[in-house]
């Protein structure tokens, strides 16, 4: 789908449809809708005086021009209070706005954007049309389904003639570019784990990097065992896939800038390994890449629009697997950093790749560190598919993560990394055990990534319920949400 911007002639679109906000205050009718109303006859005023479409957020109503507009039709989009209209409310209208129109199988679109319209909404509009219409039916080989064939191509926003277009242009490229990240997030997620290996991963990231600009390193198994990647190797041991390790890079022009080091889990596959899950769902573990897939979007996107900050991007990808050659419960093995770890359980195998990766992310300085990872199922007990759980060592930095957060609205909700749950993750054979004490489950993958992101500030965000499944918004589909993107990419800009 394609946005693009173009001044006035609301009276002349070519459009299948104009689709106008409107808030629930009568007196703030925006000029675009009072010309449009006038040129109808004043029908829209007339539907919202009998009360059949009143503004109410999430609603929709059409008419039908009969020749009054050049465009066949208008779909009133209801915006909420004016009082209340946020950023959010916005995506939310937006998008359920876009998935109203390719529902009535309608090809393209055009949008007036009212003077009022600020950068953040223009963008925020941008970027949810594009997130709402998602589909991934990449693996869809048939023409049998009416819905699939359902596709709206392009959507128009009309500007007023004293609007900047430039303005509007502007944060309409901005909010693509940052859909498209997120986009290529869901993607990756999405993708099947035959079609997406460590290796195939590798190469995504490799792609992107190229496309951008962006410095990229592989390293390979045998690249993996010079170095010292130990654990990130013990994972990867029971798989017939060799493990990557992905290092992208951004630098600004000119010297001194703060750099920031973004993780991501990449296990391409879980199955629990030799501590085997249960079947049912086993197959939604294709999405254990996610922190990986929301790191790859976030510097597609930084690489883009080239902030002031120099951003690392790590991932450690491998599959999980039980097999002859597997990691066994009991086993011990030492990170990159030296610490040595028990591996009780061969399922909480995510902080065991992020332990390598913290380990290696010491040496860049950073002066600030978050890693995104579908790190336990008890995260999703304790805060749904709504918040990713955040954990950290550094105040000012979860503040800085907190703010992106709720910009984007992409929460987090803090919980405790006190001292006190470090008990739970010491070892009796080794400096520290991969499991807790079966209590607190997010607090205790934590407690345990503590131990190796020393040294610089650092936030652990758990996504496990996050990056799938959330659905609660009109621009989140089903499956992979690409959480994250939106989140690390405002952090950056806001550093
Ligand atoms: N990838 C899973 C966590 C997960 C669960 C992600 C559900 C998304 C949805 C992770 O590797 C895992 O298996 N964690 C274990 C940890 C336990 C063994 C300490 C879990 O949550 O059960
Ligand atoms: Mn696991
Ligand atoms: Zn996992």
């Amino acid at each position: 789908m394609n946005i693009t911007v173009k001044t006035g002639g609301f009276n002349q679109e070519q459009s299948d449809v104009i689709a106008i906000g409107v808030l629930e205050n009568p007196d703030f009718y925006s000029a675009p809708l009072q010309t449009i109303d006038q040129a109808l006859g004043g029908r829209i005023r007339e539907r919202m005086n009998l009360g059949d479409f009143t503004g109410k957020l999430k609603t929709t109503s059409w008419l039908y021009t009969n020749g009054a507009i050049t465009a066949p039709r208008v779909l009133l989009v209801g915006l909420g209070e004016y009082h209340d209209l946020t950023t959010e409310k916005v995506r939310q209208t937006a998008g359920h706005a876009v998935r109203t129109i390719r529902d009535m199988g309608l090809r393209n679109a055009a949008v007036p954007m009212p003077n009022e319209a600020t950068p953040e909404m223009i963008q925020a509009a941008a970027e949810a049309s594009l997130l709402a219409l998602y589909q991934f039916d990449e693996h869809k080989t048939g023409n049998d389904d009416e819905d699939e064939k359902k596709k709206l191509e392009s959507i128009t926003f009309l500007t007023e003639s004293d609007h900047s277009q430039a303005m509007v242009e502007a944060a309409a490229q901005r909010g693509e570019v940052i859909a498209n990240g997120t986009l290529l997030a869901r993607d990756l997620s999405n993708q099947p784990a035959n079609y997406l290996t460590p290796t195939q991963l590798a190469e995504k990231a490799e792609a992107v990097a190229e496309a951008t600009g962006l410095g990229c390193e592989i390293f390979d198994k045998a690249t993996l065992e010079e170095k010292g990647f130990r654990t990130l190797l013990a994972v990867a041991q029971g798989s017939a896939e060799e493990p990557r390790f992905i290092i992208l890079e951004y630098t600004p022009d000119g010297e001194g800038q703060d750099t920031v080091v973004l993780v991501g889990k990449g296990i391409t596959f879980d199955t629990g390994g030799i501590s085997i899950k249960g079947g049912s769902g086993m197959h939604e573990m294709k999405h254990d890449m996610s922190g990986a897939a929301a790191v790859i979007g976030a510097m597609q996107v930084i690489g883009q629009l080239k902030p002031n900050v120099r951003v690392i991007g790590l991932v450690a990808a491998t599959e999980n697997m039980p097999s002859g050659t597997a990691v066994k419960p009991g086993d011990v093995v030492t990170s990159y950093g030296g610490k040595t770890i028990e591996i009780l359980n061969t399922d909480a195998e995510g902080r065991l790749v992020l332990a390598d990766a913290l380990g290696w992310t010491a040496q860049y300085n950073p002066k600030g560190v978050i890693d995104l990872a579908t790190l336990t199922g008890a995260v999703i007990g304790t805060l749904g598919h709504i918040a990713a759980g955040a954990l950290g060592t550094d105040p000012e930095l979860m503040a800085k993560v907190k703010s992106a957060a709720e910009k984007t609205h992409e929460r987090v909700w803090e919980l405790p990394l006190w001292d006190d749950y470090d008990e739970a993750v010491k070892s009796k054979v080794a400096d520290v055990q991969n499991i807790g004490d079966g209590t607190a489950g997010t607090i205790a993958g934590g407690a345990f990534l503590k131990k190796f992101a020393e040294g610089y500030p650092w936030v652990h965000l758990d996504i496990a319920g996050t990056a799938w499944g959330m659905k609660g918004a009109t621009y989140i589909p089903e499956g992979a949400s690409g959480y994250g993107v939106r989140l690390l990419v405002q952090l950056v800009e806001d550093w």
